[in-house]
């Protein structure tokens, strides 16, 4: 017999991306093969984020359009996961309103992923499984990554921060920790695999480890992880300003395969609006900390998160991240406009910014910070740069890309270089989102 085929959609950030390795892995367990074409899969999947608004619209448009798939495929089996549908409503809503979906289940329940299948596989009705989150974090799970120079680790699942504008914390439940000895083996598994790179995950890392038995805490577990595990180069995300501290910016400095890239999310540069969204620190501390870093970690790169037209925005606070931004001088920075999330205090308070407004201001903010993008890689031609090679570029397949440690992408030439490799660049241009350059001789 033939093998099963699924085709696969993840919508999201790391942790998602990170979540359709685990499914992947049960997948092919099960024989599953994976395939691009959708009208002829299986098995259907979509991964969903529900960050803001307008990634779930775009889940929406494709459940409906998968339903026409189905109609010339019915056998098609249709599952739907991830944050999205953690919240109830929104799990409710595709039952029915998307009644050829076949199985729907959350992101506490990944672990039994294939009992949910066979069971969506051999029942007539629907299946929908949403959990509370369980006790233990799930260890052993399997994985199939289909990178194999750099791979993601979570670290800690969920968030206790409860930023006013944010989903995450209700979708993905609580913060719990890594026992560090199962980080430790699978950074181990992985070098012994051949990858060169691991990037730590988890929604705010610099809290890692407070709730365990034993007590860790981050910097430490960076330490081990540069100094046990033999891997080339280790990058974590995302960090948050209201814990970073000294002793992680002294491990960054002293680290041998720590990259210098610190990914430092500030939302806003408005002390009144950074208070409404309970960031749980000012400006001021915020650019102490860039002080600190830079000062401690030379030629670390520095990105960032910003959001325009929360609730209660002015023209002045807006002034105020704009300003910040250039004080900065990030490296490169996601802006976002705010979407209001319903069930976040956030969505109801008084001075929702019309989205006009909004988009006015993220224009003004995204031409100040290309700006420094810019400025910032320029001054980067004419150095050296070990770079972690990636594969052909995309557009010329003559051209090789890869990332310098401080995650900007060079695209460079030169001879008998391969996937995996850590090799000099000179760094002989710069555009607002990559680096040019040529291997050195
Ligand atoms: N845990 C990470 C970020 C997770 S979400 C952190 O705290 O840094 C990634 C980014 O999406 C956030 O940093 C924020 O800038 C943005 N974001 C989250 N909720 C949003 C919302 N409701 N509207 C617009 N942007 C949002
Ligand atoms: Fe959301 Fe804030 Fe948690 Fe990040 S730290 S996931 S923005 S609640
Ligand atoms: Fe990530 Fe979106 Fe969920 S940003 S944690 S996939 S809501």
């Amino acid at each position: 017999m033939q093998n099963k085929t699924y085709n696969m959609t993840v919508f999201g950030c790391q942790m998602n991306e990170r979540d359709a390795e685990t499914l992947r892995g049960f997948l092919d367990e099960m024989g599953y093969c994976e395939t691009e074409n959708r009208e002829q899969a299986d098995l259907v999947i979509m991964n969903t984020c529900a960050v803001r608004q307008k990634a779930e619209e775009k889940v929406f448009g494709l459940i409906g359009r998968l339903g026409r798939l189905k109609e010339i495929n019915p056998d098609m089996v249709i599952a739907i996961c991830g944050c999205m549908v953690q919240q109830e409503a929104v799990a409710k809503r595709i039952k029915k309103q998307y009644p050829f979906v076949d199985l729907i289940f959350g992101t506490h329940n990944i672990a039994v992923f294939p009992e949910l299948l066979k069971k969506a596989e051999e029942s007539a009705e629907p299946v929908l499984d949403l959990r509370d989150e369980g006790g233990e974090v799930a260890e052993g799970l399997p994985v199939a990554r289909r990178d194999h120079v750099k791979a993601w680790v979570n670290i800690t699942y969920g968030c206790n921060n409860f930023c006013s504008y944010c989903i995450v914390p209700y979708v993905r439940g609580r913060e719990k920790s890594r026992l560090p000895a199962d980080i430790l083996a699978e950074v181990k598994g992985l070098v012994a695999g051949g990858f060169k790179e691991v990037t730590l995950l988890g929604q705010n890392v610099s809290s890692y480890g407070r709730e365990l038995a034993e007590p860790v805490d981050f910097a430490s577990l960076l330490q081990r992880v540069d100094r046990e595990t033999g891997i080339a180069r280790v990058r974590f995300m995302t960090s948050h300003p209201r814990d970073f501290t000294r002793e992680l910016a002294e491990t960054i400095a002293l680290g041998k395969s720590i990259c210098e890239h610190v990914h430092l999310p500030i939302q806003s540069g408005s002390n009144h609006i950074l208070d409404l969204m309970n960031r749980g620190y000012t400006r001021e501390h915020y650019l102490e900390l860039v002080k600190m870093l830079r000062s401690m970690v030379p030629g670390c790169t520095l990105t960032t998160d910003l959001i325009v037209g929360f609730p209660g925005e002015t023209e002045e606070d807006f002034k105020a991240t704009l300003d910040l931004v250039a004080e900065v001088g990030f490296d490169s920075a996601f802006t976002f406009l705010y979407s209001p999330r319903k069930g976040t205090p956030a969505a109801t308070l008084p001075g929702q910014v019309p989205r006009s407004v909004k988009k006015e201001r993220f224009n003004r903010l995204l031409e100040v910070q290309n700006r420094w993008s810019l400025e910032r890689n320029r001054a980067m031609v004419g150095r050296v740069e070990e770079v972690l090679v990636e594969g052909p570029s995309k557009t010329r397949k003559e051209v090789m890309t890869g990332r310098t440690r401080g995650n900007k992408t060079v695209n460079f030439t030169g001879e008998n270089v391969k996937p995996g490799d850590l090799v000099p660049v000179e760094i002989t241009g710069a555009r607002t989102w990559s680096l040019v350059g040529r291997v050195e001789a």
